[in-house]
């Protein structure tokens, strides 16, 4: 899979795609992850990327010219599967769409800065506008992350342990059972016993108990569908 990602501020997003499963993922050729920075095809002297809205209003707008420049560049060189806009007013970001985004080749994201951007981008390429929750950050690039770290993790050889990724939450449709590791006892708190017995069996209808029931007090939407 090759991930481009547009930014007007790429240091945002170095740090946490070249640390741990991430930063393998890009070692070992899993994934192709190519960072632009936006100011690069900002227009003028100081390469200006923004502007005043028209009509009026608090907040500045990212502007036409240096997006379409660079997304019509990109273009050129490959074919997108998927161009993303990560924005609170896209749709709610859940396990299946990260499913179904790790099965493409090309994926571009746009991160948004300060207002918004001119609609006539969001015309011409988007093809996904997607929220991460029905709240407002300072930009798109912590956004971006959250939906590449959920789907570069599902790619194959990104966790070695290939069954851990098809059990997580919300692809078995219930939260994760409670997990414990030595020591057995710690301050008074036991391990349970069952978990200790080396019955297999016994075991998985343990946790599967323990998910239903955390998932039943947390989340009974999750249990309803
Ligand atoms: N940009 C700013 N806030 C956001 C959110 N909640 N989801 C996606 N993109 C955003």
């Amino acid at each position: 899979m090759r991930i481009d990602i547009i930014s007007a501020v790429p240091p945002l997003l170095e740090s946490p795609l070249n640390e741990s499963l991430i930063k393998r993922a890009r070692d070992n050729g899993i994934v192709e992850i190519v960072i632009h920075n936006l100011r690069d095809y900002g227009l003028g002297k100081y390469h200006q990327i923004d502007d005043d809205p028209f009509g009026g209003g608090a907040g500045m707008v990212l502007r036409v010219e240096p997006i379409f420049t660079i997304i019509r560049k990109l273009q050129a060189e490959r074919t997108y599967d998927e161009i993303l806009f990560l924005t609170p007013d896209g749709k709610t970001f859940k396990q299946d769409d990260a499913n179904e985004l790790s099965m493409k080749t090309n994926l571009l994201f746009l991160c948004g800065r300060y207002k918004g951007i001119d609609e006539r981008i969001r015309q011409t390429f988007i093809t996904k506008e997607i929220s991460i929750g029905d709240y407002v950050l300072t930009g798109g690039e912590l956004p971006t992350l959250c939906v590449i770290d959920a789907i570069v993790r599902l790619l194959p050889g990104t966790i070695h342990d290939s069954e851990s990724a098809m059990l997580d939450s919300f692809q078995t449709g219930l939260l994760d059972a409670p997990l414990y590791t030595r020591p057995a006892e710690f301050e008074g708190m036991k391990v349970p016993d069952i978990l200790q017995s080396g019955d297999h069996e016994k075991i998985r209808k343990w946790r599967n108990e323990e998910a239903t029931k955390r998932t039943q007090e947390r989340r009974p939407d999750m249990l309803e569908n």
